[in-house]
């Protein structure tokens, strides 16, 4: 059962989305196949988790204005990854150790009962803060009942010390919370318990200025750590990091290091930190292991304290979605991200053209223009450069002589064209999946991800292609 206090603060949510639901449904920046958030803030995504057969996406859900605050756990649900449900909200920020908001976790299986870890957040009058993690059950997977505080703050660290993720291993229950030190270092830490209940604090098992990582960022946010094609991952957003080359661009950061991780140590050895995104709009990714064996990662399509006043999208009181779902795998020491296959079923009306050739010109091709579309390029051969201009609003380049691969996008904060890039050796394919608001490329089948939010004029609706010097490929189109 829910507290009445909790209650009503579900109440006061819904009624937001029946009075704005006009208004955010008539934005033509609303996307066709992201999760969004009904009215309100969306930001990262939690409580992953597919459960008897169907999928649950719970997010960080401010329903009562577009900025940030005392969070909700809003939920979804799908049989698919594609078709997807809005559930009843699942948390409300209603109990002296979340009322400042329920902030983001994790979900897992206890024998049949749907548990959610998340972080109480908690300030005083002051602004002080302070920092819970709890737990909340449910046997049908829809109504969640919190049942309290199960770790708090061991010495050491701040209070910025959130977003537990549980797994299983052996006969115990590990938990990963993201952290920051009392020298103000990020950290991910590490404990175990055998009944959910009681943790046992076991360190920090990875960190900046801690075994072989110097100065890495004073926050790490968002840890998730498992394992995949024989090796494990920890992912997470460290904060703080500065700029260095074509890397860490954005306010705040999201990556992974590859290792293996030491349970009884608790030590996390790894190699070095790779971004997993290369756009502008990426943060807080959670990953699950679905019953098909697939790991699969979902991310918020934003970042934080990035001029969310700004977006065209508050105008109709709605911001932030949630990126498609992608499968991960792990090559060479590298993550690889595709597109779940289940997205196919969105396609129709399938244009293709294979040789295109294109020499010194720019060209469109009839038929491959749109607002909601997938296109796949494919046995790219260049000599030279390449651009594909995207409905006036943004740009994918590849200097061949450079080995980069660039995004660019007017601004909407400013209006300024501005750019995010990465090394490429090579580029041999391109899938990129447009919606109203926002593209998400995959470059030579994974290996390299832009995923950004672009606002284009509804009415321009062109792509084009050229190249300085000789281009061949082929291509496929879909409306979605
Ligand atoms: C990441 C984050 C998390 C926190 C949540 C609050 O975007 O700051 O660390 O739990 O958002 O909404």
């Amino acid at each position: 059962m829910k507290s009445e206090k909790e209650q009503q603060l579900i109440e006061q949510a819904y009624a937001e989305i029946e009075k704005y639901r006009d208004m955010v449904e008539k934005d033509y920046y609303r996307l066709h196949y992201h999760l969004m958030p009904p009215v309100g803030l969306m930001n990262d995504p939690n409580g992953l988790i597919h459960w008897n057969g169907v999928y649950h996406v719970f997010y960080q859900w401010m329903p009562f204005h577009t900025g940030h605050g005392a969070k909700f756990w809003g939920h979804y649900t799908s049989c698919d990854l594609v078709h997807w449900k809005q559930e009843k909200i699942a948390l409300a920020p209603s109990e002296w150790f979340d009322k400042n908001g329920c902030y983001s976790g994790s979900a897992i299986d206890n024998d049949g009962i749907l548990t959610l870890f998340y972080t109480g957040n908690v300030k005083d009058e002051y602004g002080n803060r302070q920092t819970y993690q709890c737990i909340a059950m449910s046997k049908n997977g829809i109504d969640f009942e919190k049942k309290g505080v199960v770790v708090t703050l061991p010495d050491g660290y701040t209070a910025h010390f959130r977003d537990p993720k549980v797994w299983k291993k052996g006969e115990n229950w590990y938990m990963v919370v993201g952290a920051q030190s009392k020298n103000l270092d990020g950290r991910a830490v590490l404990f175990r318990s055998k009944n959910l209940f009681d943790w046992e604090y076991l360190g920090a098992i990875a960190g900046g200025n801690l075994n072989q990582l110097s100065d890495f960022g004073y926050m790490w946010e968002c840890p998730d750590l498992f394992e995949l094609d024989g090796q494990e991952v920890l992912l997470v957003c460290p904060q703080g990091l500065k700029a260095e080359g074509m890397k860490y661009h954005n306010v705040h950061q999201s990556g992974y290091f590859v290792g293996r991780l030491d349970y009884e140590a608790a030590q996390f050895f790894h190699g070095s930190f790779t971004e997993l995104d290369r756009g502008f709009e990426f943060y807080a990714p959670q990953t699950m292991l679905d019953e098909k064996g697939r790991r699969i990662l979902i991310a918020w399509m934003g970042v934080p304290d990035q001029d969310e006043d700004k977006h065209p999208t508050v105008a109709h009181r709605w911001i932030h979605a949630l990126t498609l779902p992608r499968q991960l795998k792990l090559k060479d020491g590298k993550l690889y991200q595709t597109p779940v296959k289940e997205l196919q079923m969105l396609r129709k009306d399938k244009i293709a053209y294979s040789g295109v050739t294109i020499a010194n010109e720019e060209i469109m091709l009839e038929g491959i223009s749109g607002d909601v579309i997938e296109l796949h390029l494919e046995n790219i051969r260049l000599l030279g450069d390449m651009e594909i201009a995207i409905r006036n609003a943004a740009r994918l380049i590849y200097n061949s002589g450079e080995r980069v691969l660039t995004l660019e996008r007017k601004s909407f904060a400013n209006g300024l064209t501005e750019k995010r890039q990465c090394h490429l050796e090579y580029l041999h394919s391109l899938h990129m999946f447009l919606d109203t608001s926002s593209i998400e490329v995959f470059a030579n089948d994974g290996e390299e991800v832009f995923t950004a939010r672009f606002f284009p004029y509804k009415n321009n609706q062109t792509i084009s292609f050229a190249a300085n010097g000789q281009l061949v490929f082929d291509i496929e189109k879909w409306s979605l």
